[in-house]
């Protein structure tokens, strides 16, 4: 998918959820239905995707080797569009929740997408990087550290986090709608619950970074330290 592609596939109408999933928390139902559908719509730009692209290279100069990656909460795949110019051999999977997100991440080629929840996802064959962007903000708090093993487990070296950070858990106002957006130390938290993860750098995305600007968020690289390294016999 190039981005002239990218906007005209990911702007079209949106489909129904013909599948009408139920979910257990209030947030996943939140995204499967019209909130998520209309935020295709307000995300798919050319500039956005171009941004994507410049934020996705900044952290894999921070990585070495990186031949598979998972994105758990992908919406349409501007990350894995930008990884599939950065690494076009590496092996890219995704989770999205939302069913029309979902169709459009299973029509990048060289994605392999599923379609679901992350509550509920395990990943088979762990991946070299794990990450998520925008995405641990909007789950339910009792259910993160569940995502967060998730996470853990379904990398086999590196763990990416791209979220909104507060030194403590707070619960900010999004787009009118409460319990729907929380920030806090998502890598410290993840870092103290798995005490292998070795930080590797962080920074910050600025709304006026004259290149590629971002929605004021962080990000952090971190390395597992006991790693499972396959020896071949
Ligand atoms: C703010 S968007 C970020 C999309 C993408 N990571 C990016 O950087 O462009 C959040 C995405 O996470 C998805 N999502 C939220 N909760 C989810 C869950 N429990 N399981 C799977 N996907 C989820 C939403 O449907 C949406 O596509």
């Amino acid at each position: 998918m190039d981005f002239r592609a990218a906007r005209e596939v990911s702007c079209g109408q949106p489909a129904n959820n013909k599948e009408g999933l139920m979910y257990r928390t209030e947030q996943e139902q939140f995204w499967s239905g019209e909130f998520g559908d209309a935020y295709i719509s307000r995300n798919c730009s050319v500039e956005q995707q171009a941004a994507a692209t410049g934020r996705m290279a900044h952290i894999l100069a921070r990585t070495a080797d990186i031949r598979s990656v998972l994105e758990l909460g992908a919406n349409i795949g501007m990350n894995l569009v930008a990884l599939r110019t950065l690494l076009p051999r590496a092996r890219l999977e995704a989770v999205e929740i939302n069913e029309n997100a979902y169709r459009h991440l299973a029509s990048i080629p060289g994605v392999t997408a599923h379609h679901g929840s992350i509550l509920d996802y395990r990943q088979e064959t762990p991946v070299d990087l794990a990450f998520t962007a925008g995405v641990l903000i909007h789950i339910n708090p009792d259910e993160l550290s569940r995502v967060y093993a998730t996470l853990y487990e379904a990398s086999a070296r590196y763990v990416a986090l791209c979220e909104y950070y507060s030194p403590v858990p707070v619960e900010v106002l999004y787009r009118g709608h409460t319990a729907r957006l929380f920030k806090r130390d998502f890598a410290g938290e993840l870092m103290t619950r798995y005490p292998d993860l070795r930080l590797v750098d962080y920074g910050f995305v600025y709304h006026r970074d004259p290149v590629f600007p971002g929605d004021d968020f962080t990000w952090f690289v971190m390395e597992k330290t006991r790693r499972h390294i396959d020896v071949p016999t």
